[in-house]
């Protein structure tokens, strides 16, 4: 056991991989004897994990960051590190602007952490944002203590990096290039998961499609962690439209631990502008690929990601995507406005769209995906439904879990039930949740 060396706070913002990537901090952390606190005031060193995806993403990270340097004014000792995709994307020059920040360091430089943490206790400041590091994992870490015991579900990451350079996105640089974890390690992480008591595990990376491991890619990890006993539900996230695999598609017909949701990201339904966003399909191809999946699976919940006003996109575009979202009929939607990345080649781009028909086209599509979601919700009433309880929910004294769909079910029951699959029959179906009782 370390000696005691001060409580840490960690505030994560962005996706799922950020999220990931502060476990493994945290992880780091705990086996240097730091104790966790969610009280920033409390702590000795603060952990900002950012995102940059749009503008707004930066802006937040940028509030947050201030707010924590006000604390530090009035306990000097303290330690501020900024890491993930902002920090990446500013590198020095945040350092520059905020001199009180201690440590400045990108996702690919994370394998440094501990390194990097000494030096900062020393008093030195660091900025790190070399992107050649390879993918690491919560494995690597040699975690002697599971530090989130009472979780049901888990993430692991496969892969860093992406390759796609769609024109809006900034992930390609500030992830890296592709890179994928080797199978037996990400085998080896989940059933290190397992042990620690969780049931149902995300695959992680910007586009597990391109996952490659020698002769084995995405279809045959699937396999493989399929396999793993004491697992009860598999998922993964997130897949790009252009490389979803025939074999992908025959794994939801052969695999029955793998849940029946794919979250499928679409961008927009105008072939046009999926050509300007350097997409790699179309809108038809789209649709065949929803046929295909519910073809091999009936009853899939597709879930998907769409952006209205990119650059150039007129009413009639807008209108393309409006009529895939009706013929699709998504179970849930994440809906942006196109928002501008500096370094991307959407930013040079003419014909940017005026913020306010951003905003009335995000309503409108908002609107008429909102009625679907309640519809489908609805649907379920009646159902009995499989139920991973993942814990108490914030209100009240009721549980809640998700079904393989992916739908949040809220239900009164002991919580001894935490981690145990149970029976629910569906009473009501709201907008962001269903409402159950045990059958
Ligand atoms: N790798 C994933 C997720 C990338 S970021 C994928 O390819 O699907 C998550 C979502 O943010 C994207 O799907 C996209 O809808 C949105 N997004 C990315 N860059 C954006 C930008 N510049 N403006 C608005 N939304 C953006
Ligand atoms: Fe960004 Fe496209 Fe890569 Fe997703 S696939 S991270 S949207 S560049
Ligand atoms: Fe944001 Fe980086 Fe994820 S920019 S969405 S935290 S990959």
């Amino acid at each position: 056991m370390n000696m005691k060396r001060g409580h840490f706070y960690i505030k994560t913002m962005g996706c799922q991989m950020n999220v990931y990537e502060s476990d493994y901090v945290y992880q780091i952390l705990k086996d240097s004897g730091y104790e966790y606190t969610d009280d920033p005031g409390r702590a000795d060193l603060i952990v900002i994990n950012t995102c940059t995806v749009r503008k707004k993403a930066e802006q937040k990270a940028y509030s947050h960051i201030g707010r924590m340097l006000s604390l530090k004014r009035i306990k000097p000792h303290m330690r501020i590190a900024v890491l993930g995709c902002m920090a990446q994307q500013q590198g020095q020059k945040l350092l520059e602007r905020f001199p009180d920040i201690d440590l400045v360091m990108g996702p690919r430089e994370i394998e440094k952490f501990k390194l990097f943490l000494t030096d900062i206790i020393r008093g030195a400041k660091i900025v790190a944002t070399d992107l050649r590091g390879g993918p690491v994992g919560i494995i690597d870490c040699a975690p002697r203590v599971p530090s989130f015991k009472s979780r049901v579900t888990g993430f692991v990451s496969i892969m860093q990096g992406c390759n796609n350079f769609c024109s809006y996105c900034i992930v390609p640089y500030v992830r890296g290039r592709e890179v994928s974890r080797s199978l037996q390690d990400i085998v080896a992480e989940v059933k290190m998961l397992i042990n620690w008591g969780i049931k149902d595990v995300t695959l992680l990376g910007q586009n597990v499609n391109s996952y490659r491991d020698k002769d084995y890619d995405f279809a045959r990890l699937l396999q493989k962690v399929h396999e793993v006993e004491g697992l009860l539900r598999l998922r993964f996230t997130t897949s790009h439209p252009k490389d979803v695999s025939q074999r992908l598609i025959q794994c939801f017909r052969d695999l029955p631990k793998l849940c029946s949701h794919i979250h499928l990201p679409f961008q927009a339904g105008s072939d046009r502008i999926l050509r300007l966003m350097n997409r790699g399909y179309t809108k038809e191809h789209y649709m065949e690929l929803i046929q295909k999946l519910k073809d091999a699976r009936p009853g899939i919940a597709i879930t998907s990601d769409v952006m209205v006003g990119f650059p150039r996109e007129t009413e009639e575009d807008f209108i393309d995507t409006l009529d895939l979202i009706r013929r699709v009929e998504f179970d849930n939607l994440f809906s942006f406005k196109y928002s501008d990345r500096e370094g991307t080649p959407a930013h040079k781009m003419q014909g940017k769209i005026p913020e306010e028909e951003k905003q009335r086209r995000l309503e409108l599509l908002q609107s008429i995906q909102k009625e679907i979601t309640l519809k489908k919700n609805r649907e379920m009433e009646g159902r009995i439904v499989d139920v991973l309880v993942e814990g108490k929910s914030k209100r009240g004294n009721t549980l809640t879990g998700r079904t393989d769909t992916n739908k949040i079910v809220n239900f009164i029951g002991n919580s001894d039930l935490i981690g145990k699959m149970v029976k629910i029959k569906v009473l009501n179906g709201y907008q962001n949740s269903l409402l159950g009782e045990l059958f």
